[in-house]
């Protein structure tokens, strides 16, 4: 197994060859994966033609799975395409089609397109999250990717000062609010506890590196003890700071890679394509967090 960095970014987003993810892998291969994870963040596998099953047998390998379904998403488990295993990040429903233009699930998934930490909203949020390129668009539908610990080493130092003990509320509520898709009148009373906002850190340490690393995402509604509208311009500011083009990696997509990064590390988004045409099929495994960070 080979892992590559490329000069512009020394120690973030490592490219890795020389291994098949369809095999078993040693100790010692996962070892040095996950190593590589925490040391890059992002990890890029090329020509990795694998099904679900091995994905989610892969995906093993550095935790366990966290399961993709009501709390994460407003499709109905009837119209799933996908196990439970796995989050369909795609364009498409159950027949695989693309959603027409109006379908709530597609205006859901724009969410995507907001830069985000998956499953921040969540009490013990994600650890790696492993995408695999099914089917990808002919054009656009990048996903770039944001270094947080490059963000926060690179603060101001009176910003590190106000934001080390700041807690945030996190809900899917509040990222689909800025597209202008309201949830609280889309979903039913009993649906909307699914998705009850969270607090989180917003800054955290990675214990395996130790580095410090800013918990940043859209689903950031609120500041505990401020009020929405200051909490919001603040979020956006640091937002705007830390996903500058010096702290990011665009990846742009062949079939068949796989990529793995690291949610405690980075944000991520997807980039726009012609999604109510093009069919874009793209699978995640998740690793569930380790611990509640409050
Ligand atoms: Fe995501």
């Amino acid at each position: 197994m080979n892992i590559k960095t490329r000069k512009e970014f020394p120690d973030f987003v490592a490219f890795v060859s020389d291994v098949d993810l369809k095999d078993d892998l040693t100790v010692e291969q996962v070892k040095k994966i996950d190593d590589a994870i925490n040391k890059f963040s992002v990890l890029v596998f090329k020509n990795q033609n694998i099904n679900d099953e091995q994905q989610v047998r892969f995906t093993k390998y550095f935790g366990e799975i966290e399961a993709s379904g009501n709390k994460s998403n407003i499709t109905k488990a009837s119209d799933r395409r996908l196990s439970t295993d796995l989050a369909d990040v795609s364009n498409l429903d159950k027949n695989n089609k693309p959603f027409t233009q109006n379908d709530p699930r597609r205006i859901f998934n724009l969410g995507n397109r907001l830069w985000h930490t998956d499953s921040s909203f969540k009490k013990i949020p994600a650890k790696y999250s492993l995408l695999s390129a099914r089917n990808i668009s002919k054009e656009g539908g990048n996903t770039e990717f944001a270094d947080m610990r490059s963000a926060y080493d690179n603060l101001d130092t009176k910003i590190k000062d106000k934001v080390e003990s700041m807690i945030c509320e996190h809900s899917l509520i509040y990222s689909r609010q800025r597209l202008g898709f309201d949830m609280t009148q889309e979903l039913s009373s009993d649906e909307i506890k699914n998705f009850t906002p969270v607090e989180q850190p917003l800054v955290r340490t990675n214990k395996s590196t130790n580095r410090k690393t800013i918990f940043l995402s859209c689903h950031i509604g609120k500041i505990r003890g401020w009020i929405r509208p200051d909490s919001m311009c603040f979020i956006d500011d640091l937002i705007e700071y830390a996903t500058q083009s010096r702290f990011k990696y665009d990846h742009q997509w062949s079939q068949n890679d796989l990529v793995i990064w690291d949610n405690r590390q980075t944000m991520h988004r997807a980039r726009a394509f012609d999604d109510l045409k093009e069919n874009r099929d793209m699978r995640r495994t998740t690793v569930l967090g380790e611990e509640k960070l409050l």
